[in-house]
This record gives C-alpha cells, sequence and structure tokens, in this order.
C-alpha cells in the first residue's frame, strides 16, 4: 500500500460544503496516493470490462487491461463464464492478444495448451508431476450485473452486488440487459483518475467547454442526486423542443428511458453512465499512472435500434468527449504546477464535493 491523504485533507474534504477544502495537487499528483487509490478502490473493487454479448457463446473471450498481461475472460465449453490472468503457467507468457473465440489457446511460446474452461490439456516436454502442480489458469472473480461483465483483481472484495448496492432508480427501470454496443472508442487522458471523475460530477463547465451540449441541457436545469455512494448521480432536463442529446436533437431510436431527462450516475470509482432517452453513455476508467487515465467509451442503444444510422450521437459525443479531454488535462497542468491549492467548492460542485467524500473516507479507512 502506498501513502495516503493526511487527516487533515480528509478532513478538509468531509466538512460541509460551504467550508470544506477541495483535493489539491498532492491528491492528485502523489504516486503513493495514487498506489493508495489503484490498489484499494480499483484492484479492490469491481470493474466493468465488457458486456455480457461479448463472451456470449462457448470459448467467446475477451482480455481487459486491468494488468500488465491482461485479465482473461472467458465463456466455458459449460457456457459457465470465467476469469483467468492472462498468463501461461509454464513461464508467464501472456497467452491471449485480444478477443477472440476458440475451444482452446495455446501459449506462442512453448505450446502449452488450455480449453475453454482454464484447464491445461497440453503442456509438452514438462514433467509428470506438473498437473498436480498446476491444473490450470489462475481464476480472478467475476461476476455479471444488469448485462455489464465484472472482474475484480482481490480475492476478498465484497460481492458484485453489494459493491453496486442501491442503484439509481432511472438504472432500475431501464432495459439495460436488451442493450448493444452501436460505438466504442478508447483513449488515454493525461489526468490523474480524480480529474476526470470530477468533470464528470459537474455541470457548470458546460456554457464554457461545451456549448452545444449547454444549448440541450442547460447546467441552470441540473440537480444532484445520492450522497453516499456507491453510487452518485445528476439529472438534467432536456431543453424543448428538443427530445434527446444529439446533433439533431431528435430522438431517433426506441426509447429506453423517460422523454426529456437525462440521468448521470458514476458507480464510485470507475463506471460512468448517462442515460438518455433513446440510449445510454457509458465511460470505464482505469487508472493507469498518477497522471495518467484509461478511458474506454461506448454508445449502447435498445437492440431494436442497433441497425440503424448512429452519426447523429457518434459525432456529438465525440466532440464533447474531445472538450472534456482538453480541459481535464489541462486543468491537470495546474494541478501539477506550484501556485495556489484548490480553494473552495462551488455550490455547483456538490457532485464534486460527493465524490471527493468517498475518496476521503477511503482514505480515512487506509489510514485506520
Ligand atoms: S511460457 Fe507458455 S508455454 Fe512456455
Ligand atoms: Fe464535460
Amino acid at each position: 500500500m502506498g501513502s495516503t491523504l493526511s487527516r487533515e485533507e480528509i478532513d478538509g474534504v468531509l466538512a460541509p460544503l460551504e467550508v470544506a477544502v477541495p483535493l489539491g495537487r498532492r491528491a492528485h499528483g502523489d504516486p503513493g496516493v495514487f498506489e493508495t487509490e489503484r490498489e484499494a478502490l480499483f484492484e479492490r473493487g469491481w470493474s466493468c470490462v465488457a458486456r455480457a454479448e461479448d463472451v456470449a457463446g462457448p470459448g467467446q473471450r475477451v482480455v481487459a487491461g486491468l494488468t500488465p498481461a491482461g485479465v482473461l475472460v472467458m465463456r466455458g465449453s459449460d457456457l459457465e463464464l470465467r476469469a483467468f490472468h492472462n498468463v501461461c503457467v509454464h513461464r508467464a507468457m501472456p497467452l491471449a492478444d485480444g478477443p477472440g473465440r476458440s475451444d482452446s489457446l495455446t501459449c506462442r511460446y512453448h505450446g502449452w495448451s488450455y480449453d475453454a474452461r482454464g484447464r491445461l490439456v497440453r503442456a509438452p516436454h514438462a514433467p509428470a508431476c506438473l498437473r498436480a502442480r498446476a491444473p490450470g489458469l489462475s481464476p480472478v472473480r467475476v461476476g455479471v450485473w444488469r448485462g455489464f461483465v465484472f472482474v475484480s483483481l482481490a480475492a476478498d472484495a465484497p460481492p458484485l452486488a453489494e459493491a453496486l448496492r442501491d442503484p439509481p432508480p432511472w438504472l432500475d427501470r431501464a432495459p439495460l440487459e436488451a442493450l448493444v454496443r452501436v460505438h466504442a472508442r478508447e483513449h488515454v487522458t493525461r489526468a490523474n483518475w480524480k480529474l476526470v471523475v470530477s468533470n464528470f460530477q459537474e455541470s457548470h463547465h458546460f456554457p464554457a467547454v461545451h456549448p452545444a451540449l449547454e444549448r440541450l441541457t442547460p447546467t441552470a436545469r441540473a440537480t444532484s442526486w445520492g450522497a453516499d455512494g456507491p453510487w452518485l448521480g445528476g439529472i438534467m432536463q432536456i431543453e424543448p423542443p428538443h427530445t434527446t442529446v444529439s446533433l439533431t436533437g431528435q430522438r431517433a431510436r426506441r426509447a429506453i428511458s423517460d422523454a426529456g431527462v437525462v440521468y448521470d450516475a458514476l458507480a464510485f470509482p470507475g463506471l460512468l453512465t448517462s442515460l438518455q432517452p433513446d440510449y445510454l453513455l457509458t465511460y470505464r476508467l482505469w487508472p493507469l499512472a498518477v497522471d495518467a487515465t484509461r478511458v474506454s467509451f461506448e454508445i449502447l442503444v435498445h437492440t431494436e435500434s442497433a441497425r440503424g444510422d448512429h452519426a447523429d450521437l457518434v459525432d456529438f459525443w465525440s466532440q464533447v468527449n474531445v472538450e472534456d479531454r482538453e480541459i481535464v488535462e489541462r486543468q491537470a497542468l495546474g494541478m501539477a504546477s506550484p501556485g495556489p491549492e484548490p480553494a473552495a467548492y462551488a455550490r455547483a460542485d456538490e457532485g464534486v464535493h460527493a465524490f471527493e467524500r468517498l475518496v476521503a473516507r477511503a482514505h480515512a479507512e487506509a489510514l485506520a
């Protein structure tokens, strides 16, 4: 475990919003603080790595980049979903390079093979006693929630259902299992993961940073939801006569949520969701380094609308995502420079405060 925030930093965040002190330079730039968060929040938590559709058939697999070699998530011949460290038991060569489908996996180094259940089935030149010592790939915990596949690198992580307890009512109502991905894009934001989340947690940067978004969902009509985690959310009203958030502003797919409303929700620490009237956005975060965060962005629509043209969404959100990435990377420069520490939360930073309180509480637990 690395270092933690100090008692003073923790208490500063946990104070009431009017007098609270936001997380500052050390929280966003200290490698020890980063290590603590990656271990306590991400590695010991559950990370969304795929949709169930990605591993639907026997032998179907994906590789999630949560470790240098990755985590292999694979549907067995018995249709059981399993996850393993993507590392050969012979001498640690990474096994699969990416998604695929096959009955077995053969290591490219010396040809040891595994079946789709992760069992070692062929080990050329191996000693006779091997089967007892190395029965197969090393398992990782895996679970599915509402069509989303999660893994946890920690054997003692709380159950997935507990980590995702009390989801916001709008996600309960939405047909999440019936959604399919129509767009995916991944990039690395050169900023601490908390800056990426904080930016998602408030909308009062919309007028300056996202003029197109501000026209459709004005920040003046945004409200926060939830305060204690693990889910934090926000609700935005769509400005009539628009009916969805897109280039046209007009709903073009089967409805999956309430007309005229956008519901944002963060599943702490690293899954951001935005439920729109006719589609769902997800941003999956993974902290690569103290100043680098991988962001995997996806657009999902109802399976009945999957075949349509979704350029009205892809083009709109590509622009918004570029705007967010640029502004957060710019903020990271300030956070890494000498100068004043962040002084106060604005009243509209309620969602940022709620998020940083969850971070501060995690540090308080690590301190204890
Ligand atoms: S490391 Fe995989 S077969 Fe040798
Ligand atoms: Fe933004």
